[in-house]
């Protein structure tokens, strides 16, 4: 029997049967391939918090999942009873992480179908928060298959290609955001050579994106954070994609800690920098990087995890911010599934949005129809 590969698990989904979110837990892998099914609201809040499942898209379905799971517990008559409980359900799960805009994008989302369906019984109102958690994840599949499409559009066959950190399948349900014009262009025969940074101090390129590229038989070379430069000065990096937390509307964007460092050495060496970015991502109320929230994390994920012993001197200061931000003038361009904006960011984005508006009216126009 063929061994099962990363591609056959799902990195975020519901078990309708066991009304459990199932995960696989991301702090064992590569070692280990272990799911969790989570059914309380804390064990969401800390698979959330201990990045056990991370990367902004994946958060968001997760707490879409979660605040679902959380709706059908609520014993309430009435909505005067039940919203102000959803509501603290909701908060809770925002409360996680506060860099990755997702987060509360699908929150808000699920809370928005649920005040407009108040009137609704308990048993139909839970019904359409499924259907709605349901619809945040299987849009993901094709938020992502789009973002894939532009983005092979940018590149030929046999480019070197970087990435940093984790915007793969494991931060998404199925392509990742960066590694999906990989993917599109491993099914086109197009013989990409990916150049991962290993992504301190969490690791997430060499435990994640190396190892899901690795398994679906890219040809994946690893490498420390501080050797971007070696490789593009060799001229073996034809572009940078990247995945993003959090874009502010002039086009400045939150991602893993380094990627403004690859950034800017991109640039030195004139490879151009493609941040890949569902629109659940562009934050429009953040005017700029400066208004990003950036999470700190604990000391000692510098200065002992992954080592046997500690590698640091007793009481020494460590600064470890989770993210950094890229200056808009870094990147080359911003990959939506509505196309892909460039500099002036507020105009492209205008336009990415009123395609994305142009769309959900025709959907809506076709359910309409579907349904008379
Ligand atoms: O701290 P993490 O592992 O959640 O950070 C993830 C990233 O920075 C990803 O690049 C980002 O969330 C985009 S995932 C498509």
């Amino acid at each position: 029997m063929k061994k099962k590969s990363i591609m056959d698990y799902e990195t975020v989904a519901l078990d309708d049967d066991k009304h459990a979110l199932v995960i696989i837990d991301q702090t064992k892998l590569p070692y280990k391939m272990e799911m969790l099914e989570l059914t309380r609201q804390k064990d969401i809040w800390n698979a959330i918090y201990l990045l056990q499942v991370r990367g902004a898209p994946a958060i968001g379905v997760a707490a879409a999942i979660g605040i679902y799971l959380a709706a059908r517990e609520i014993k309430a008559d009435t909505w005067e009873e039940f919203y102000p409980q959803f509501t603290k359900a909701k908060e809770y799960l925002d409360s996680a992480r506060p860099t990755a805009v997702n987060l509360s994008w699908a929150l808000n989302r699920m809370d928005e179908v649920c005040r407009a369906n108040r009137d609704k019984s308990h048993d139909e109102l839970i019904r359409i928060l499924h259907d709605e958690a349901a619809e945040i994840r299987d849009e993901d599949v094709r938020v992502c298959k789009s973002i894939g499409e532009y983005g092979l559009s940018l590149v030929k066959p046999g480019d070197g290609l970087l990435t940093h950190c984790n915007a793969g399948k494991l931060a998404t349900v199925k392509y990742g955001t960066a590694t999906a014009p990989m993917y599109l262009g491993q099914e086109r025969g197009y013989n990409f050579r990916i150049y991962v940074d290993e992504t301190r101090p969490l690791l997430q390129g060499a435990r994640l994106t190396a190892f899901e590229l690795q398994e679906s038989g890219l040809d994946v070379t690893l490498i420390c954070d501080n050797m971007s430069a070696a490789v593009m000065k060799n001229r073996w990096v034809n572009a940078v994609f990247v995945g993003c937390d959090r874009v502010a509307a002039n086009g400045d964007t939150a991602n893993k800690i380094g990627t403004s460092v690859v950034a800017a050495v991109a640039k030195r060496y004139h490879v151009p920098v493609y941040v890949c970015a569902p629109t659940s991502t562009i934050d429009r109320n953040a005017p700029t990087g400066a208004d990003i929230q950036i999470e700190q994390r604990s000391a000692e994920e510098v200065t002992e995890m992954w080592y046997k012993e500690r590698m640091a001197p007793e009481g020494v200061k460590v600064f470890n911010p989770c993210f950094d931000v890229t200056d808009h003038d870094l990147i080359s361009g911003i990959i939506t599934e509505y196309g892909i904006a460039r500099a002036p960011y507020e105009t492209s984005f205008q336009e990415i949005f009123a395609k994305k508006e142009a769309a959900a009216v025709i959907q809506s126009g076709d359910f309409a129809a579907s349904e008379g």
